[in-house]
């Protein structure tokens, strides 16, 4: 099938080539001309493991195609998926204005009937929005159908090649049906997809994020209770994990969710809970749980110091906002940093893949390493944020003799506490007893 996909990020990109690999002739549009030209040279815009190969290979055999020029690639598909982005606006409502720009770019470029598809995550009753800005510029009989997309940056060619779940909300049977072509060949095992209203497939895409979110920010609460009555989150962690009920996922304390999509989508959840006086209690407290969250580690840092940190190096491990992406969006690093140049550290830091994005945002306000120990180097305190498998199982001996004083912060519970502690380390962690080896 010839499909086209407007808008080239982590969800455009994986989802044009996702959909090449079972076969379809996809064009990728991006109004970003440099994004497309790199695209066309075989560069990644951005680090996703196996997306590289899939794009290659897929170009190579000549079912995935690049461009800016929307009409061009729009004329002759069956389907156009809108997947650009729906940042937050200032009073927390998710900004339309890229959606509805390309659902009128699409509009005037449609030659018969077509398929619209939301897969960026929008409000509830954008597709009305969509429908009436294409209905503005075109003649052509057209059907618009949501179809969230929910893979995780990381593992999203996995997550888009073998789906939990595809959601496809539609009122319009020819719709539905080239939908289940479309993704025929990744229901091969099982058919996965849930068809239901355009509307409660808008919402399910919030509904997904919000609960996550909520798991995240209820286990970084009983995080706080845990450090004030000396009992461990890992062990509730566990304990709660193994109930089937509850399960063993996003059950992990840290230091606060980040990304492109959590806050965003909390937020765009609760503009539209304010919009139509329905309150969304649970949803603003995950939210504010959060922001609250993503500072504590640098609260931790300045306290132990004594409330300054003038004449402090401090090291951080891990800056994207999680592992396996470069991706900085509201990652909790940043607001690390944030912190700790604000009471006066000097601050250095080590990522196996985001020290680009870091530099192009934060310039020489941060030293940047290539290497962890790097970053440890006469550091009076190091602290994980992003829990990297190379950052995992640090070497205690040769941080021992390159870093200034031993203190180590472990933002995500994964560093041996124990062994820290032998080799006279002082260690935080995130819901655990505080362990000072002096006071043992
Ligand atoms: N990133 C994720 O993990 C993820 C997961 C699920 C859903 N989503 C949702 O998917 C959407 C896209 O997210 P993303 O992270 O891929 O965004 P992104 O910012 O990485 O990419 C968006 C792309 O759209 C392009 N664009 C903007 N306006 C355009 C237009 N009129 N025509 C063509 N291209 C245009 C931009 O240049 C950019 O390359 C958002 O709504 C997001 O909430 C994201």
């Amino acid at each position: 099938m010839r499909i086209t996909i407007v808008g080239t990020g982590y969800v455009g990109l994986v989802t044009g080539a996702g959909f090449a690999e079972f076969g379809h002739h996809v064009t990728c549009v991006d109004v970003d001309a440099k994004r497309i030209e790199m695209l066309r040279q075989n560069e990644m815009p951005f680090h996703e493991p196996g997306l590289p190969e899939l794009v290659r290979r897929n170009t190579m055999h000549g079912r995935l195609a690049f461009t800016t020029n929307l009409k061009d690639a729009v004329t002759g598909s069956l389907a156009v998926f809108i997947a650009v982005g729906t940042p937050s606006g200032e009073d927390g409502s998710a900004d339309l204005k890229y959606v509805l720009e390309a659902a009128r770019d699409i509009g005037r470029a449609i030659d018969g009937y077509t398929v619209i598809v939301t897969k960026s995550t929008v409000p509830v009753g954008t597709a009305d929005k969509v429908r009436a800005a294409v209905a503005a510029e075109t003649t052509h009989a057209f059907a618009v159908a949501s179809n969230p997309e929910f893979l995780k940056e990381g593992d999203a060619v996995n997550d888009f090649l073998k789906p939990a779940r595809v959601i496809v909300g539609a009122d319009d049977q020819r719709a539905i049906d080239l939908l289940r072509d479309l993704y025929r060949g990744i229901m091969r095992t099982t058919d996965r997809i849930q068809v239901m209203s355009v509307r409660s497939a808008e919402l399910t895409k919030y509904a997904a994020n919000a609960m996550l979110a909520t798991r995240i920010s209820f286990m970084n609460e009983l995080a706080a209770i845990c450090e004030v009555v000396g009992a461990d989150i890992e062990s509730i962690r566990k304990g709660i994990g193994s109930d089937p009920r509850i399960g063993p996922k996003f059950l992990f304390a840290g230091a606060g969710y980040g990304g492109s999509c959590f806050g965003k989508d909390l937020r765009a959840l609760a503009y539209l809970g304010r919009e139509l006086d329905v309150p969304l209690q649970v949803v603003n407290a995950v939210d504010r749980a959060n922001e609250r969250q993503k500072r504590l580690l640098g609260e931790r840092v300045i306290k132990h110091f004594g409330g300054h940190l003038a004449g402090k190096r401090i090291g951080i491990w891990g800056l994207a906002f999680k592992p396996e992406t470069d991706d900085i969006r509201e990652a909790p690093a940043l607001s690390l940093v944030e912190q700790l140049l604000a009471a006066g550290a000097t601050v250095i830091g080590y990522d196996p893949v985001a020290v680009p994005n870091v530099r192009a945002l934060l310039g020489d306000r941060i030293e940047l390493a290539t290497d962890p120990y790097a970053a440890a180097h006469n550091v009076d305190a190091l602290v994980l944020v992003t829990e990297w498998h190379e950052l995992r199982q640090p070497d205690l001996e040769r941080l021992a003799s390159t870093m200034r004083s031993k203190v180590l912060i472990d933002g995500r519970n994964v560093w041996p506490r124990e062994d820290a502690v032998a080799a006279g380390f002082i260690y935080y962690g995130i819901g655990r007893p505080f362990v000072d080896p002096g006071r043992r």
